[in-house]
């Protein structure tokens, strides 16, 4: 990290990328180049090109003065009703890896830092921003974006992003970059189901392992947004933060507000690379615990829905360990009075006529068995029907003069309310270390409508207070209660970000366990959150969802390339499904370290098959595991090209005897499957 003073800039080195700001003469810190050592050092500088078109380049950060059309990443109002910033001359600061451009405002008391951090081992660059009122009045804020991120000069531009829905999140969506601000938002409070803050830009010719891709993604699990404008000079600048449009926050005299991280990173190593840059980011510096197997879980959701009791679980929990499960989940349903989902949210003392004596003799019994404990909790909801509505109805998000929207028949708990958090992580507090729990799976099943806060003088700090809170929550529990893992949910994979995946250690990807359904959600999520994050159950078939009926090795396979889980109806399984499946669970402890810690490729196919490729880090263990859910006449063999293997190695395929070249697998293998739909296979090879 370096500024040079004759220039006026500042260059970021990461392994294989450069990025460089330069200061404007009127203060603004305007981007320059981003892409590769050799790419940047060719890049030409911009040169002006006319009054309307501006000189080429773009703000590091938007904003509304002068002669700026696009979209801004800061929209702010000082009480005189002035708009936007013109910045005096920028200082900076740089220690290590971390640069802090600081700029202020030539006639108000305001700052505002822009941040950016680099490391030698990965060409992330993380990026936020920190405004600062120094003055005595206000200051109304539309939008405090963390960072704006510009591509250079392509032929083309084409975004990959996912959209979804409930049961079917993570979509991955490649589509031409318009001539038009296209937006990504969720205006739900929650990370949402239906996009995700993750993005990649590419010209339109980039493949799987090859080409320049430049992606980023907002560690934030509220309301977001990122406009990405492709003007039509061809220029393409995102720029993303927190909060959806519409919403304002007052900086108060002597505030500040930092945003969170939007990271950022380029390859020419096509969306794998990316893919790769991402997974290693992820593990290096936001999970807690990368080091971390995930264990096998079982949760007892789709096997008993609400209607949990003591000797039920038992039961689950007895056939559980016997199949080789090392953490058994008990779902919702456990507390108050909550028989199904119209009663009992907020009532966290289990239900006396399921569990008389309490959790204690269920955890004892599970750790007995030899497996951790986990439980269900939905914190930030509440049912209208609940002891803990009754007793505080002014603790939801509510507006007094509008009719309140249930969903799920429940109500949201405002936790930027101080009492509402401090409640919260009592009982949190106290359920972890009274019951031994082990493991939270922390749900959340709705969005945020109606979101007043009544009395307060800022009511839009909602957006931003609830999820601080919620993140405050985890992070006490995690500190005080070492042991304890969280699992973030959110009706499946509504919650799924850097910001929560920090306090974290992993997400219910989807409340979709069909295998079929799940290959194309897993591809998605894959696309930024590595598979030990990846939490997948194979639950009963015919699946509840779909309806389709499936083998057990199908969708043993499909889950085995995350972190597995069970959720079916252990007690009606056969005496052979349950062998069948005690075998897999043992196949899948023997390759989980590579699937969960290796280095993902997604190897090309032929004949109606998918296949993923886990390589170890020191490139000595591989697992490849092969799906082919629909076959046909005439297809071709099912044949992956391994071209992740050293084509100088032999390698050792542990399950069949048998040696292979590693230039036979880079050309092409003949995959193993079963006859007729549903095929699917596992391929575990040693090098040597
Ligand atoms: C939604 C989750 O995604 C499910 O796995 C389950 O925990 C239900 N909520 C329980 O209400």
């Amino acid at each position: 990290m370096t500024y040079d003073p004759a220039r006026g800039s500042w260059l970021l080195t990461t392994p294989r990328t450069r990025y460089v700001i330069r200061e404007d003469p009127d203060g603004s810190p305007r981007h320059v180049a981003w892409g590769t050592h050799e790419a940047v050092e060719a890049s030409p500088r911009p040169a002006l090109t006319n009054s309307f078109d501006g000189d080429g380049t773009a703000d590091e950060l938007g904003i509304e003065t002068g002669a700026r059309f696009g979209p801004a990443g800061l929209q702010i109002r000082f009480a005189d009703g002035t708009r936007g910033a013109q910045w005096g001359r920028a200082g900076h600061e740089i220690d290590g890896g971390h640069l802090v451009i600081a700029l202020h405002d030539r006639r108000y008391p305001l700052r505002a830092e822009l941040h950016y951090r680099v490391r030698p081992d990965t060409d992330v660059i993380e990026r936020w921003t920190v405004l600062i009122n120094d003055g005595g009045e206000p200051v109304t804020v539309g939008r405090a974006d963390s960072a704006a991120w510009t591509l250079p000069p392509l032929a083309d531009y084409r975004m990959s992003h996912l959209v979804g829905t409930w049961n079917q999140e993570f979509q991955l969506r490649r589509t031409p970059v318009p001539v038009a601000e296209t937006v990504f938002t969720s205006r739900r409070g929650l990370t949402s189901h239906h996009a995700n803050p993750w993005l990649a830009v590419d010209d339109g010719t980039a493949e799987e392992d090859r080409g320049a891709v430049w992606s980023a993604a907002l560690a934030w699990s509220g309301s977001w947004r990122i406009a990405l404008h492709r003007d039509p000079t061809d220029r393409v600048t995102f720029t993303g933060g927190l909060g959806h449009e519409g919403l304002s926050w007052t900086l108060g005299p002597g505030q500040s507000l930092q945003t969170p991280v939007f990271a950022g990173v380029h390859t020419v190593d096509g969306f794998g690379g990316a893919t790769r840059a991402w997974h290693d980011y992820l593990r290096r510096y936001v999970i807690p615990t990368p080091a971390e197997d995930r264990p096998v879980v079982y949760n007892s959701w789709e096997a008993t829905g609400f209607a949990v009791d003591e000797a039920g679980q038992l039961r689950l929990a007895e056939a559980a360990a016997q199949l080789g499960v090392e953490l058994f989940v008990l779902d919702d349903g456990w507390f108050g009075g909550r028989r199904d989902d119209t009663a009992g949210l907020g009532d966290w003392q289990p239900y006396q006529g399921a569990f008389p004596q309490g959790l204690g003799p269920l955890v004892e019994k599970v750790h007995q068995l030899g497996m951790r404990f986990g439980l269900w909790v939905e914190p930030e909801m509440v049912n209208a029907d609940s002891d803990l509505y009754r007793a505080h109805p002014d603790w939801v998000l509510h507006t007094p003069s509008r009719d309140a929207t249930e969903l799920r028949q429940q109500l949201m708990l405002d936790h930027g309310r101080p009492e509402v958090e401090r409640w919260a992580h009592q009982w949190l507090d106290r359920l972890v270390r009274d019951n031994g729990i082990d493991f939270l799976k922390w749900d959340a099943n709705r969005a945020v409508t109606d979101a007043g806060r009544p009395g307060h003088p800022d009511p839009d700090r909602l957006w931003i207070d609830h999820t601080r809170a919620v993140y405050r929550i985890m992070d006490r529990l995690r500190t005080d209660h070492p042991h304890l893992r969280i699992e973030a949910c959110a009706g499946g994979g509504g919650r799924a970000d850097a910001g929560v995946l920090a306090r974290t250690d992993q997400i219910w990807t989807s409340d979709n366990t069909d295998p079929v359904d799940r290959l194309g959600i897993q591809h998605g999520f894959s696309q930024y959150f590595p598979a030990q994050v990846m939490a997948a159950w194979i639950t009963d078939s015919p699946n509840i969802a779909t309806g389709r009926s499936t083998p057990l090795r199908f969708r043993f396979h499909v889950s085995m390339a995350g972190a597995l889980g069970i959720g079916g109806k252990l007690t009606e399984w056969s005496k052979e499904e349950l062998t069948e499946a005690a075998d897999l669970v043992a196949t899948y402890k023997r390759i989980r370290s590579v699937v969960q810690h290796g280095v993902l490729h997604r190897p090309t196919t032929e004949g109606h098959t998918t296949a993923v490729h886990y390589a170890s880090a020191d490139g000595d263990e591989h697992v490849v595991i092969a799906w082919r859910p629909q076959t046909g006449a005439g297809l071709p063999n099912p044949v992956v090209r391994l071209t992740a293997l050293d084509g100088d190695a032999e390698y050792y395929d542990v399950d069949r005897d048998v040696r292979i070249s590693g230039a036979t697998a880079r050309a092409g293998l003949a995959l193993e499957l079963p006859e007729g739909d549903y095929a699917s296979t596992v391929l575990h090879l040693r090098r040597g």
